[in-house]
């Protein structure tokens, strides 16, 4: 300020203070504290910077808030001078100026740092600097506040602003003399966030004024959500509107392009960061365009504006909510706001345009009065904030003036020293605590409101509390939703999934995305990841939209089926039958038919039979390593035994008496080494080396495999590879049956007695056949349906051999008791050769 500017508003200021003993502005005191309030608004600061003069704040539009705010201070100092216990004997002042929001902050700050005589000295040392008032109560918003705080940081003067929720004026090096008697804007935003999270609005939408408060609000929002499941389907920056409140061209513009948006999004929650001054307009173009069920989300700056809560149309637009300071009654404060100063003399003598240097507002007292119904039934919120600030500072002069009962010592108060006992202050104020955290801020209660219109209720009802020191919201109570059936408006990009189904994204947003079913044998695990549906663990399985996997349903071969049955029953019968065949045999032993049919090499086979019979049942049941084992080997070995027996006997049949012939000497050793047994002894042995070699490569352990129609079961087999080892197996055996078969066609023309050769070629051939039909049955099919057919093909081959070989002589021992002599023998021998001849 030059010293042109100096003087003239020093002037203005002598010209003023002659008068204004009687102004709401100015109270005489002892120890005097600043006051700077927006009684009117203008967001353009800038339109001063155009002419070298104060702006005249009355130009712009009145805010009544501001005004009872203003009250709050007179109130809170007249309450404190009339109570004669805190400050005894000492009278506070006040000096307040309308600062208009943002357009007039340095004028009042130079004014309140000068002293009595308007003079402001330049000094290296204000230690000893005693200026005009003793500590600064507001302004309100946060770029004021700032422009403010940078000047009175300088003289350490206490600065206690009452609204001004910016993060940034917590930082104590910046600003080491400013307090605040609000909650920072952290709390605010979690307020905000935590409604959203308790109606499930993950799809939003942010405005913001376009100066400091809307930019930082719209930007810690931003910051806060990013790390929940909420989304902002878009930002805007509302225009920032005329000083005159004319729309301009482009405002109308960008208001319309605005709404329209809004009207098109599929979001119905609007956060709304801005002073109330930006509002006007902004809802006007919502009326204009019918904009309904939308839910509007106020910031503290336009939570509790009774103007544009008395916008009634506004009720047609959906739901309003705002959070804002916990609502503290202050009693006589409703009758204080809208009483006329005392000795309200005549208006002063103002001559000079904007000679009150903005100590004036005509209007304020008859626009609150009109207010003052709805005013008196919102109650106070905001308005404490200010009346605790102002006993904070009353309480820290109490302890510097070092007061008792009844008197104080009067004596000079250098801001700096109020500063520290400022911080110190700890004082129940009307129920709550007045105590100043370590970034100067004062941990009030939040409330979330909702606006009714209803004439005789609390236009700002609180619906919930927000605790800052438990980060939560309490008491949610019921909210007339302006919705059919009162149902909660949604707001959510896409409709949740249902349980089991992942997400597909859509879009940027993790909020958008579309439901997939989870195929069978994968699941969602939601704690996990909701985009990917994991597969299912081996064992295990799933149905489709499963959130979890179940054991498969083990599947191998159950008695309870009619094919196990059945080819059970066939064993037993084989069993019986083989049984018997051996007690025949036993009984008839030394008749020529067991003779020829071996001797007592026969019971060297029907003994391997009857327990491969006997063990048959290791097919059914839950495999095991042993039961498996038993199936690869034991009974391969038994065949063996078998045909090795019936190939020696052919030879016998066929070969004995040529070799005995032409082979003496072999034929001496063939019978007096036990040829047969010999043979049979060997070739079981060569089967054993075989059979454990090739258990050796393959192992009898048990595989679980999938079963390619039901994944829903688990098939529990023996070696998949079961069926290689099998072709190994049986090749010796297949050698044995291919021989045992040429030499029974050789003596196919014996007599019938010793002619089992088409029973021989019978067995053998079913025998090689079935073998090598099971391989290739095994390599095309798994399951189940393997094993039967194994059960099937062993117990066949079984009864081949007990029916085939045994069951004839059997029949003829039984029914021919005449055909089975050595008489009918040498007969049938001597016809044979004869014929022969
Ligand atoms: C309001 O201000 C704008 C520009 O600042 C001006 O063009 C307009 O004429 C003014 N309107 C009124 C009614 O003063
Ligand atoms: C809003 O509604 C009114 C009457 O209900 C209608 O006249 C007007 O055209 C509507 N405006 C828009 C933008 O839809
Ligand atoms: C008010 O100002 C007018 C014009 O400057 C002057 O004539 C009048 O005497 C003044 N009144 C007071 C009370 O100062
Ligand atoms: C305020 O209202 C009263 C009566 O309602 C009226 O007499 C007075 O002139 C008004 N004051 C202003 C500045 O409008
Ligand atoms: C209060 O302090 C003054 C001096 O500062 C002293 O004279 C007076 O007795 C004190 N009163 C009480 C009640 O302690
Ligand atoms: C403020 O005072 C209350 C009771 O008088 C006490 O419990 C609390 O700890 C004090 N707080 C601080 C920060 O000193
Ligand atoms: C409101 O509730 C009634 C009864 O519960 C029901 O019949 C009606 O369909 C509902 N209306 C809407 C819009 O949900
Ligand atoms: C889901 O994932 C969580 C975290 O990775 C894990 O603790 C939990 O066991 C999983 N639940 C299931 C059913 O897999
Ligand atoms: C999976 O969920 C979707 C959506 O709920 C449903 O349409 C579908 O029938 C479900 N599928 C099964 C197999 O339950």
């Amino acid at each position: 300020m030059g010293p042109q500017g100096r003087a003239v508003c020093s002037l203005l200021f002598l010209l003023r203070a002659l008068a204004h003993s009687d102004s709401d502005f100015y109270l005489p005191g002892d120890y005097l504290l600043g006051g700077l309030f927006t009684l009117h608004a203008n967001m353009k600061g800038i339109v001063h910077l155009d002419y070298l003069q104060v702006p005249k704040c009355k130009e712009y539009e009145m805010k009544v808030l501001g005004y009872n705010l203003m009250q709050a201070m007179r109130f809170a100092v007249e309450e404190i001078n009339s109570a004669s216990s805190l400050l005894p004997g000492v009278r506070l002042g006040y000096e307040m100026v309308d600062v208009c929001y943002v357009s007039n902050n340095i004028q009042p700050v130079l004014y309140f740092l000068s002293q009595d005589d308007y003079f402001l000295p330049i000094q290296e040392d204000y230690t000893h600097y005693k200026p005009r008032v003793v500590a600064v109560i507001g302004p309100d918003n946060t770029d004021a506040t700032t422009a403010v705080a940078y000047f009175l940081s300088l003289f350490r003067l206490p600065q206690i602003t009452y609204s001004a929720i910016s993060n940034e004026l917590g930082d104590k090096l910046r600003f080491p003399a400013l307090l605040r008697t609000v909650t920072d804007a952290d709390h605010h935003i979690e307020a905000m966030v935590r409604l959203m999270v308790h109606f499930r609005w993950n799809w939003i939408i942010v405005l913001g004024s376009s100066d400091d408060y809307g930019r930082d609000n719209s930007q810690l929002l931003h910051q806060r959500l990013a790390h929940l499941d909420i989304c902002i389907a878009f930002q805007e920056t509302l225009p920032t509107p005329q000083p005159n409140q004319t729309v301009t061209q482009s405002e109308r513009e960008s208001l319309e392009t605005i709404v329209g948006k809004l009207r098109q999004s599929t979001a119905r929650v609007v956060v709304l960061f801005s002073p109330e001054l930006a509002l006007y307009n902004f809802f006007q173009e919502v009326l204009r365009q019918n904009l309904t069920d939308t839910v509007w989300i106020a910031s503290e700056s336009w939570a509790i504006d009774p103007v544009l809560h008395s916008l009634t149309e506004l009720k047609r637009t959906g739901t309003f909510l705002g959070i804002t300071t916990a609502n503290v009654h202050i009693p006589g404060f409703s009758e204080f706001r809208v009483r006329s100063s005392q000795a309200r003399g005549p208006a002063p003598n103002r001559t000079t345009p904007g000679a009150t240097c903005n100590q004036e507002c005509d209007t304020c007292l008859n626009a609150t009065k009109s207010f003052n119904n709805i005013l008196r039934l919102s109650g106070e919120r905001v308005v404490y904030s200010v009346y605790s600030a102002v006993y904070a500072v009353a309480h820290a002069l109490h302890s510097l003036l070092g007061c008792n009962q009844t008197s104080c010592r009067k004596e000079v108060v250098y801001p700096w020293r109020l500063l520290q006992e400022v911080w110190k202050v700890n004082f129940s104020l009307l129920g709550h605590q007045i105590v100043f955290n370590q970034q100067g801020d004062m941990s009030m209660q939040l409330d979330v409101i909702q606006w009714q219109w209803d004439l005789s209720q609390n236009p700002f009802k609180s619906i919930a509390s927000y605790d800052p020191s438990q980060w939560k919201l309490k008491d949610v109570g019921d909210i007339s939703w302006h919705t059919p059936n009162n149902t909660t408006p949604v707001s959510r990009c896409s409709k949740s999934c249902r349980p089991g189904q992942k997400k597909k994204p859509v879009g940027l947003h993790p909020c958008c995305f579309e439901c997939i079913d989870c195929l069978p044998g994968s699941f969602l695990n939601q704690t996990a990841d909701e985009f990917e549906c994991q597969p299912c663990p081996k064992y295990e399985w799933s149905r489709r939209n499963d959130t979890s996997c179940f054991k498969r349903k083990l599947v191998f071969l159950e008695w309870n089926k009619a094919p196990t049955i059945i080819v059970a029953l066939l064993a037993a019968l084989g069993f019986l039958s083989t049984l018997a065949i051996s007690g025949v045999f036993w009984r008839h032993f030394q008749t020529p038919m067991v003779r020829s049919a071996g001797g007592p090499m026969c019971f060297l086979m029907l003994t391997p039979l009857l327990m491969s019979y006997m063990v048959s049942p290791v097919y059914v049941g839950l495999p095991t390593v042993s039961t498996c084992f038993c199936r690869q080997a034991f009974f391969t070995l038994c065949f063996t035994v078998c045909i090795s027996c019936i190939t020696v006997r052919s030879f016998q049949i066929v070969c004995v008496f040529k070799m005995a012939s032409r082979l003496p000497r072999a034929y001496s050793y063939w019978v007096r080494y036990h040829g047969p047994y010999v043979f049979v002894a060997s070739i079981t042995v060569l089967k054993l080396v075989i059979v454990g070699g090739s258990l050796l490569t393959t192992s009898t352990t048990l595989t679980h495999r999938n079963d390619p129609n039901d994944p829903k079961v688990l098939i529990l087999s023996c070696n998949p590879n079961y069926h290689r080892v099998l072709l190994t197996n049986t090749s010796l055996d297949l050698l044995l049956s291919v021989l045992g078969f040429g030499f029974a066609y050789v003596g196919k023309e014996l007599p019938t007695n010793y002619n089992e050769a088409k029973f021989i070629t019978l067995c053998m051939t079913f025998y090689f056949i079935s073998s090598v039909s099971l391989c290739t049955f095994m390599s095309v099919y798994d399951g189940v349906l393997v094993t039967i057919m194994d059960f099937l093909v062993t117990v066949l081959n079984l009864l081949g051999i007990s029916l085939g070989y045994f069951g004839p002589k059997c029949y003829m021992i039984l029914f021919y008791p005449e055909r089975n002599t050595q008489a009918y023998f040498n007969s049938v021998i001597q016809g044979y050769t004869m014929g022969k001849d």
